[in-house]
């Protein structure tokens, strides 16, 4: 068993998260403001008692061939601190597709990799944090979550939700439990978003991705 103090890299991954959650503006959004509040005091907690870090076997998925220039383009932006706290763990991560059953054209496109969660690698029962890679011109489908308040942030590439805007490095999309949301990518460059759940463990353990036509209803992990 090892703990996150052992891992100096993952100890500024989660550093730097916290630097976002912590100095990012919630753009006058109580609700927001209050989420980020919560994730950011959240993390402390968990840092502080020294969370066990679970190794994982490294994994590449399809979508990966994208890594490299949204870290690249990820490193002109705002998230720039996160970023660069990635490359030194990049050859550590995980990426996964989180499906039973992929939705169609989603597999060559998308991939998300696991920071900290109840399952790891850094442990937490309250509190999930993760990357999610999306190629260019894909379309992630409507899904919502049971219990679990979500955020992410982009930090590389372009985004929209719902189509109600346009949200570009820096930018938090906020979404409480139970929303529908459905994502899209710009034309020509991935996208890479930093994403953070909060929730009860056995919400956050069993945390179900509910897609808004019945065919596609399946569980995450
Ligand atoms: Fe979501």
């Amino acid at each position: 068993m090892t703990k996150l103090s052992e891992h100096v890299a993952w100890y500024y991954v989660l550093r730097e998260f916290w630097t976002i959650y912590r100095f990012h503006s919630a753009g006058g959004s109580k609700p927001i403001r209050s989420h980020k509040r919560e994730v950011r005091n959240r993390l402390s907690d968990e840092m502080d008692k020294d969370p066990e870090l679970l190794q994982r076997q490294a994994q590449l998925l399809p979508a990966c061939d994208w890594l490299g220039r949204a870290l690249d383009q990820g490193m002109l932006g705002v998230g720039a601190g996160l970023i660069r706290s990635i490359q030194q763990i990049v050859d550590q991560l995980e990426w996964e597709y989180g499906y039973q059953r992929m939705p169609p054209g989603l597999k060559p496109k998308y991939a998300y990799a696991e920071l900290m969660s109840p399952r790891g690698p850094v442990v937490s029962e309250c509190l999930a944090l993760g990357l999610v890679l999306f190629a260019p011109r894909c379309v992630y489908p409507a899904h919502s979550h049971d219990g679990v308040s979500e955020s992410y942030v982009c930090l590389s590439g372009v985004v929209s939700e719902g189509d109600a805007g346009v949200f570009v490095p820096g930018s938090l999309i906020f979404n409480p439990p139970h929303k529908t949301h459905r994502l899209t990518t710009g034309d020509f460059e991935p996208t890479l978003l930093a994403y953070a759940w909060i929730g009860p463990p056995e919400k956050l353990l069993s945390q179900s991705m509910k897609f808004s036509r019945q065919r596609y209803q399946t569980r995450r992990f």
